[in-house]
Protein backbone atom coordinates (compact mmCIF):
# COMPACT_ATOMS: atom_id res chain seq x y z
CA UNK A 1 0.00 0.00 0.00
CA UNK A 2 2.78 2.66 -0.94
CA UNK A 3 0.12 4.87 -2.22
CA UNK A 4 -2.07 4.92 0.56
CA UNK A 5 -3.02 8.62 1.72
CA UNK A 6 -0.80 10.20 -0.63
CA UNK A 7 -2.00 13.14 -2.54
CA UNK A 8 -1.36 12.41 -6.46
CA UNK A 9 -2.76 14.63 -9.32
CA UNK A 10 -3.68 13.30 -12.32
CA UNK A 11 -4.14 15.32 -15.66
CA UNK A 12 -5.82 13.16 -18.48
CA UNK A 13 -7.81 11.77 -15.90
CA UNK A 14 -11.47 11.41 -17.83
CA UNK A 15 -10.24 8.67 -20.05
CA UNK A 16 -8.15 5.81 -21.18
CA UNK A 17 -4.56 5.71 -18.95
CA UNK A 18 -5.13 8.50 -16.88
CA UNK A 19 -8.63 7.00 -16.07
CA UNK A 20 -6.88 3.66 -14.90
CA UNK A 21 -4.17 4.87 -13.10
CA UNK A 22 -6.87 6.77 -11.19
CA UNK A 23 -8.60 3.56 -10.35
CA UNK A 24 -5.83 1.58 -9.59
CA UNK A 25 -4.34 4.08 -7.30
CA UNK A 26 -7.96 4.13 -5.67
CA UNK A 27 -7.84 0.69 -4.87
CA UNK A 28 -4.86 1.64 -2.53
CA UNK A 29 -6.44 4.31 -0.88
CA UNK A 30 -4.37 7.12 -2.59
CA UNK A 31 -6.16 10.73 -2.04
CA UNK A 32 -6.45 11.85 -5.51
CA UNK A 33 -7.05 15.15 -8.01
CA UNK A 34 -8.91 14.61 -11.21
CA UNK A 35 -8.31 16.69 -13.81
CA UNK A 36 -8.92 17.24 -17.73
CA UNK A 37 -11.86 19.45 -19.55
CA UNK A 38 -14.72 17.30 -19.15
CA UNK A 39 -16.09 17.64 -15.59
CA UNK A 40 -19.16 15.05 -16.22
CA UNK A 41 -16.88 12.29 -17.09
CA UNK A 42 -14.34 13.07 -14.40
CA UNK A 43 -17.05 13.08 -11.91
CA UNK A 44 -17.86 9.44 -12.96
CA UNK A 45 -14.36 8.53 -12.55
CA UNK A 46 -14.23 9.68 -9.13
CA UNK A 47 -17.35 8.06 -8.49
CA UNK A 48 -15.63 4.86 -9.03
CA UNK A 49 -12.93 5.64 -7.22
CA UNK A 50 -14.63 6.56 -4.14
CA UNK A 51 -16.05 2.82 -4.52
CA UNK A 52 -12.82 1.93 -3.16
CA UNK A 53 -10.25 2.32 -0.93
CA UNK A 54 -9.75 6.50 -1.62
CA UNK A 55 -10.63 8.57 0.95
CA UNK A 56 -11.06 11.85 -0.60
CA UNK A 57 -11.27 12.08 -4.81
CA UNK A 58 -11.35 15.81 -5.97
CA UNK A 59 -12.40 17.13 -9.14
CA UNK A 60 -10.27 19.68 -10.92
CA UNK A 61 -11.48 21.06 -14.28
CA UNK A 62 -8.24 22.45 -16.32
CA UNK A 63 -7.21 22.83 -20.09
CA UNK A 64 -3.30 22.36 -20.59
CA UNK A 65 -4.08 24.14 -23.56
CA UNK A 66 -5.30 27.29 -21.76
CA UNK A 67 -1.45 27.04 -19.62
CA UNK A 68 -1.97 30.76 -18.91
CA UNK A 69 -4.50 29.78 -16.13
CA UNK A 70 -2.78 27.20 -14.41
CA UNK A 71 -0.48 28.99 -11.97
CA UNK A 72 -4.10 30.09 -10.09
CA UNK A 73 -5.36 26.47 -10.70
CA UNK A 74 -2.59 25.54 -8.23
CA UNK A 75 -3.11 27.91 -6.03
CA UNK A 76 -6.01 26.99 -5.34
CA UNK A 77 -5.22 23.62 -5.17
CA UNK A 78 -2.34 23.63 -2.47
CA UNK A 79 -4.59 26.05 -0.71
CA UNK A 80 -6.83 23.04 -0.58
CA UNK A 81 -4.61 20.19 -0.19
CA UNK A 82 -0.82 21.60 1.26
CA UNK A 83 1.16 19.53 -0.36
CA UNK A 84 0.64 17.17 -3.56
CA UNK A 85 3.19 14.04 -3.31
CA UNK A 86 2.97 12.74 -6.44
CA UNK A 87 1.99 14.52 -9.63
CA UNK A 88 1.33 12.61 -12.90
CA UNK A 89 1.21 14.41 -16.33
CA UNK A 90 -0.61 12.25 -18.29
CA UNK A 91 -3.34 14.42 -20.36
CA UNK A 92 -2.42 14.80 -24.37
CA UNK A 93 -3.45 14.60 -27.48
CA UNK A 94 -1.84 12.78 -31.04
CA UNK A 95 -1.63 13.27 -34.62
CA UNK A 96 -2.27 11.82 -37.89
CA UNK A 97 -1.04 13.67 -40.85
CA UNK A 98 1.96 13.50 -42.77
CA UNK A 99 3.79 17.19 -41.37
CA UNK A 100 3.40 18.60 -45.60
CA UNK A 101 -0.51 18.44 -44.72
CA UNK A 102 -0.46 19.56 -40.74
CA UNK A 103 -1.58 23.39 -40.16
CA UNK A 104 0.64 25.66 -37.75
CA UNK A 105 -2.15 26.22 -35.46
CA UNK A 106 -2.15 22.67 -35.04
CA UNK A 107 1.38 21.41 -34.68
CA UNK A 108 1.02 25.02 -31.99
CA UNK A 109 -1.90 23.31 -30.76
CA UNK A 110 -0.54 20.17 -29.78
CA UNK A 111 3.40 21.93 -28.26
CA UNK A 112 0.64 24.31 -26.38
CA UNK A 113 -1.60 20.95 -24.70
CA UNK A 114 1.51 18.05 -24.07
CA UNK A 115 4.47 20.31 -23.61
CA UNK A 116 3.40 23.86 -22.43
CA UNK A 117 0.50 22.80 -20.37
CA UNK A 118 2.95 20.29 -19.18
CA UNK A 119 5.64 21.86 -17.66
CA UNK A 120 3.59 24.93 -17.03
CA UNK A 121 1.62 22.29 -14.14
CA UNK A 122 5.08 21.20 -13.43
CA UNK A 123 6.46 24.58 -12.64
CA UNK A 124 3.93 26.06 -10.78
CA UNK A 125 4.00 23.06 -8.51
CA UNK A 126 7.94 22.95 -8.05
CA UNK A 127 8.33 25.38 -5.52
CA UNK A 128 5.51 23.60 -2.71
CA UNK A 129 7.42 20.43 -3.83
CA UNK A 130 10.77 22.01 -3.20
CA UNK A 131 9.35 23.92 0.26
CA UNK A 132 8.01 20.34 1.27
CA UNK A 133 11.58 18.95 0.23
CA UNK A 134 9.84 16.07 -1.26
CA UNK A 135 7.81 15.51 -4.17
CA UNK A 136 7.44 12.73 -8.03
CA UNK A 137 6.93 14.71 -10.95
CA UNK A 138 5.68 11.43 -13.21
CA UNK A 139 5.17 11.99 -17.25
CA UNK A 140 3.53 10.08 -19.18
CA UNK A 141 5.81 10.62 -22.56
CA UNK A 142 5.36 8.28 -25.57
CA UNK A 143 7.77 5.51 -27.51
CA UNK A 144 7.96 8.31 -29.88
CA UNK A 145 9.49 10.46 -27.60
CA UNK A 146 12.16 8.23 -28.22
CA UNK A 147 12.49 8.24 -32.05
CA UNK A 148 10.18 9.85 -34.59
CA UNK A 149 7.90 8.02 -37.03
CA UNK A 150 5.15 9.13 -40.21
CA UNK A 151 2.21 10.92 -39.11
CA UNK A 152 3.59 11.87 -35.25
CA UNK A 153 5.94 14.61 -36.81
CA UNK A 154 4.57 17.66 -34.37
CA UNK A 155 3.29 14.91 -31.83
CA UNK A 156 7.16 13.21 -31.41
CA UNK A 157 8.22 16.56 -31.14
CA UNK A 158 5.94 17.33 -28.35
CA UNK A 159 7.20 14.12 -26.66
CA UNK A 160 10.97 14.42 -27.70
CA UNK A 161 10.41 18.39 -25.82
CA UNK A 162 9.34 16.99 -22.39
CA UNK A 163 12.55 14.57 -22.00
CA UNK A 164 14.70 17.45 -23.07
CA UNK A 165 12.57 19.40 -20.26
CA UNK A 166 12.68 16.98 -17.32
CA UNK A 167 15.97 15.56 -17.87
CA UNK A 168 17.59 19.34 -17.55
CA UNK A 169 14.89 19.11 -14.31
CA UNK A 170 16.35 16.30 -12.92
CA UNK A 171 19.59 17.39 -13.27
CA UNK A 172 18.71 20.54 -11.83
CA UNK A 173 17.61 18.66 -8.57
CA UNK A 174 20.16 16.32 -8.45
CA UNK A 175 22.64 18.95 -8.53
CA UNK A 176 21.24 20.84 -5.45
CA UNK A 177 20.86 17.55 -3.86
CA UNK A 178 16.81 17.78 -3.55
CA UNK A 179 14.55 14.74 -3.05
CA UNK A 180 12.34 15.62 -5.62
CA UNK A 181 12.52 12.60 -8.21
CA UNK A 182 11.17 12.45 -12.01
CA UNK A 183 10.21 9.65 -13.69
CA UNK A 184 9.74 9.60 -17.89
CA UNK A 185 7.23 6.31 -18.23
CA UNK A 186 7.05 5.77 -22.28
CA UNK A 187 3.61 4.02 -23.31
CA UNK A 188 3.96 2.00 -26.79
CA UNK A 189 0.31 1.03 -28.42
CA UNK A 190 -2.34 1.47 -25.38
CA UNK A 191 -5.96 0.43 -26.14
CA UNK A 192 -7.04 3.72 -25.52
CA UNK A 193 -9.32 6.68 -27.01
CA UNK A 194 -6.29 8.58 -28.58
CA UNK A 195 -6.57 7.52 -31.77
CA UNK A 196 -10.00 9.10 -31.67
CA UNK A 197 -9.43 12.02 -30.86
CA UNK A 198 -6.02 12.74 -32.14
CA UNK A 199 -5.85 15.35 -34.83
CA UNK A 200 -5.37 15.00 -38.32
CA UNK A 201 -3.92 17.98 -40.66
CA UNK A 202 -6.82 20.49 -40.51
CA UNK A 203 -7.21 20.22 -36.68
CA UNK A 204 -10.12 17.87 -36.98
CA UNK A 205 -10.21 14.77 -34.78
CA UNK A 206 -9.37 11.17 -36.59
CA UNK A 207 -12.27 10.04 -34.79
CA UNK A 208 -11.94 6.23 -35.24
CA UNK A 209 -9.85 3.74 -34.08
CA UNK A 210 -6.27 2.68 -35.02
CA UNK A 211 -5.56 -1.31 -35.76
CA UNK A 212 -2.39 -0.95 -33.61
CA UNK A 213 -4.44 0.67 -30.83
CA UNK A 214 -6.83 -2.29 -30.80
CA UNK A 215 -4.10 -4.56 -30.56
CA UNK A 216 -1.96 -2.98 -28.08
CA UNK A 217 -1.62 -3.17 -23.96
CA UNK A 218 -4.61 -2.75 -22.03
CA UNK A 219 -4.39 0.41 -19.63
CA UNK A 220 -4.99 -1.54 -16.88
CA UNK A 221 -1.80 -3.28 -17.22
CA UNK A 222 -0.46 -0.30 -18.34
CA UNK A 223 -1.16 1.29 -14.99
CA UNK A 224 -0.09 -1.81 -12.97
CA UNK A 225 3.07 -1.18 -14.84
CA UNK A 226 3.56 2.45 -14.73
CA UNK A 227 2.84 2.17 -10.78
CA UNK A 228 5.45 0.11 -10.16
CA UNK A 229 7.94 2.27 -12.41
CA UNK A 230 6.24 5.35 -9.79
CA UNK A 231 7.53 2.89 -6.45
CA UNK A 232 10.90 2.55 -7.71
CA UNK A 233 11.59 5.50 -8.61
CA UNK A 234 12.79 4.69 -12.28
CA UNK A 235 13.96 7.47 -14.59
CA UNK A 236 12.46 6.16 -18.04
CA UNK A 237 10.50 3.13 -18.61
CA UNK A 238 9.48 1.83 -22.04
CA UNK A 239 5.80 0.33 -21.67
CA UNK A 240 4.22 -1.74 -24.33
CA UNK A 241 4.31 -5.06 -26.64
CA UNK A 242 7.15 -5.99 -29.22
CA UNK A 243 6.98 -2.31 -30.48
CA UNK A 244 9.29 -1.21 -27.46
CA UNK A 245 12.34 -2.75 -29.17
CA UNK A 246 12.01 0.09 -31.61
CA UNK A 247 14.02 1.97 -28.81
CA UNK A 248 17.12 -0.18 -28.54
CA UNK A 249 17.02 -0.71 -32.40
CA UNK A 250 17.44 3.34 -32.71
CA UNK A 251 20.08 3.31 -30.08
CA UNK A 252 22.04 0.98 -31.15
CA UNK A 253 21.25 0.46 -34.93
CA UNK A 254 20.38 4.21 -36.00
CA UNK A 255 20.81 3.27 -39.91
CA UNK A 256 18.62 0.01 -39.70
CA UNK A 257 16.31 2.07 -37.77
CA UNK A 258 15.57 4.36 -40.13
CA UNK A 259 15.32 2.10 -42.70
CA UNK A 260 12.83 -0.34 -41.26
CA UNK A 261 10.87 3.06 -39.97
CA UNK A 262 10.49 4.06 -43.48
CA UNK A 263 9.14 1.11 -44.77
CA UNK A 264 6.84 0.30 -41.41
CA UNK A 265 3.39 1.11 -42.44
CA UNK A 266 2.27 3.18 -39.11
CA UNK A 267 -1.35 3.83 -38.46
N1 LIG B 1 -2.73 5.18 -25.97
C1 LIG B 1 -1.53 5.12 -26.49
O1 LIG B 1 -1.24 4.24 -27.33
C2 LIG B 1 -0.46 6.07 -26.06
C3 LIG B 1 0.83 5.85 -26.51
C4 LIG B 1 1.85 6.71 -26.13
C5 LIG B 1 1.56 7.78 -25.30
N2 LIG B 1 0.29 7.98 -24.86
C6 LIG B 1 0.06 9.16 -23.99
O2 LIG B 1 -0.77 8.79 -22.91
C7 LIG B 1 -1.48 9.94 -22.45
C8 LIG B 1 -2.94 9.57 -22.22
O3 LIG B 1 -3.52 9.22 -23.45
P1 LIG B 1 -4.64 8.08 -23.61
O4 LIG B 1 -4.06 7.03 -24.45
O5 LIG B 1 -5.23 7.73 -22.30
O6 LIG B 1 -5.69 8.86 -24.53
P2 LIG B 1 -7.18 9.38 -24.27
O7 LIG B 1 -8.06 8.25 -23.85
O8 LIG B 1 -7.54 10.17 -25.49
O9 LIG B 1 -7.02 10.36 -23.01
C9 LIG B 1 -6.42 11.62 -23.15
C10 LIG B 1 -6.69 12.42 -21.90
O10 LIG B 1 -6.10 13.71 -22.04
C11 LIG B 1 -7.06 14.72 -21.74
N3 LIG B 1 -6.85 15.93 -22.52
C12 LIG B 1 -6.80 16.08 -23.86
N4 LIG B 1 -6.65 17.36 -24.20
C13 LIG B 1 -6.59 18.05 -23.01
C14 LIG B 1 -6.46 19.42 -22.67
N5 LIG B 1 -6.38 20.38 -23.61
N6 LIG B 1 -6.44 19.77 -21.37
C15 LIG B 1 -6.54 18.83 -20.41
N7 LIG B 1 -6.68 17.51 -20.65
C16 LIG B 1 -6.71 17.14 -21.94
C17 LIG B 1 -8.41 14.07 -22.09
O11 LIG B 1 -9.46 14.63 -21.31
P3 LIG B 1 -10.57 15.69 -21.79
O12 LIG B 1 -10.92 15.38 -23.21
O13 LIG B 1 -11.67 15.46 -20.80
O14 LIG B 1 -9.93 17.02 -21.61
C18 LIG B 1 -8.18 12.63 -21.66
O15 LIG B 1 -8.48 12.48 -20.29
C19 LIG B 1 -1.23 11.03 -23.51
O16 LIG B 1 -0.26 11.94 -23.05
C20 LIG B 1 -0.71 10.26 -24.70
O17 LIG B 1 0.15 11.05 -25.50
C21 LIG B 1 -0.72 7.16 -25.21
Amino acid sequence: MFFKDKTIWITGASSGIGKALAIALSQQGAKLILSSRNQGKLEEVRDECLSYLSTEVYVQVLDLEQYHLIPKIVESILQRFLKIDILINNGGISQRDVAKNTSLAVDKRIMDINFMGTIALSKSLLPSMLKFQLGHIVVISSLVGKFGTPLRSTYSASKHALHGFFDSLRAEMDQEDKDIYISLICPGYINTRITYNALLGNGAPQDSLDEAQANGMSPEVFAKKTLWAIRKKKKEVYIGKREIFGVYIKRFFPNLFSKLISKVKVT
